[in-house]
């Protein structure tokens, strides 16, 4: 008899596993990718699943903890996780990668240049962190968007000198294009992504005004069109700020020699209603993508991955 995990179990029961005990460290062997695989477990115990024996190509699933059985997606400039929080809502489990510490990502996280990243699992080893790149089932990255957005007019002509980041959009959509796995580049309206769809929180019943691009290896679609009334709101240069019946009350200023309309400015709850996060800062929030975009293009590629996987 076989004592089995739970998980393993969960296994047997999604993946119909007929159980074959052979030798070795093989447990079983079983056709989970669609070809010959393998449940081993390590000297530690842990199980693992292998692909076919003769190549030891894992498939998209963690494969050092049987407990783990999501597929594996790679938030590559993750800010605080906003982008990352609608991916583990439709089912990946999330590892984030951003240049600056990220105290409040709530998923594991590395402190890395997403270049280098990609650059170690596209390189000679192809491995990063004991990753390989086919234990990612899919790679989302979201490069600054600030040379692309409208805004970045207004932060040039009132600021003396601008703080100017890198253009990444091409990049790292070519490197991920190199990876051969799905992939989704978000960045904001105007950036070299001509190929993308637009959300926005109207779409998905949220009072907010945030349009976003999602570039993507596979088709993709959008629920519907937008639907802002006014009352809708955004964050953004660390505001929450509003739109139409907000601006109404707007007043003016003299600065300098301008008079300059104030802008409706909102209390942060109501920002975090609007984008459905509640565990970033004001700044943090500026620059993420609401949990309801990915949690819908996350659904998407759940289903694309999963038709791959037994195709
Ligand atoms: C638009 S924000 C990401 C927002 C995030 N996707 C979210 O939904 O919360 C861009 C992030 O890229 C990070 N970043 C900039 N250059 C980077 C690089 N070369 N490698 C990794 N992260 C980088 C910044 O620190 C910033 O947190």
């Amino acid at each position: 008899m076989v004592s089995l995990s739970a998980s393993v179990a969960y296994l047997f029961d999604r993946y119909n596993v007929q159980i074959a005990l052979s030798e070795g460290d093989i447990l079983m062997n079983t056709c989970i990718s669609g070809k010959q695989d393998s449940i081993r477990r390590d000297q530690k115990g842990n199980f693992s699943i292998r692909g076919d024996a003769s190549t030891q190509k894992s498939i998209p699933y963690t494969t050092n903890d049987m407990e783990r059985v999501k597929p594996l997606l790679l938030d590559l400039f993750s800010g605080a996780g906003g982008a990352a929080r609608g991916y583990a809502d439709a089912g990946f489990e999330v590892i984030g990668v951003d240049v600056a510490p990220q105290k409040h990502y709530p998923y594991s996280f590395y402190q890395a240049n997403a270049l280098d990243v990609l650059g170690a699992l596209l390189g000679n080893d192809n491995l990063w962190q004991g990753y390989a790149l086919d234990d990612f089932a899919v790679i989302h990255a979201s490069p600054p968007c600030q040379e692309y957005s409208c805004t970045r007019f207004l932060r040039d002509a009132t600021v003396a000198t601008p703080r100017i980041r890198e253009k990444l959009v091409s990049s790292i959509s070519g490197l991920l294009r190199e990876t051969g796995l799905p992939y989704v580049v978000e960045n904001v309206p105007g950036s070299p992504m001509p190929d993308s769809i637009t959300l926005c929180g109207s779409m998905f019943g949220l009072p907010l005004r945030r349009h976003r691009w999602f570039s993507c290896s596979h088709y993709l679609y959008a629920p519907c069109a937008c639907r802002h009334t006014e009352t809708f709101v955004n964050v953004l240069g660390n505001k929450v700020r509003g739109y139409g019946e907000h601006r109404k009350k707007d007043k003016f200023f003299r600065d300098g020699d301008r008079l300059r309309a104030k802008e409706g400015q909102l209390r942060k709850v109501v920002g975090q209603t609007a984008m459905d996060i509640n565990w970033m800062t004001i700044a943090e929030m500026s620059e993420a993508i609401p949990p309801a975009y990915t949690k819908w293009i996350g659904q998407q590629l759940l289903a694309i991955v999963e038709s791959e996987r037994v195709a």
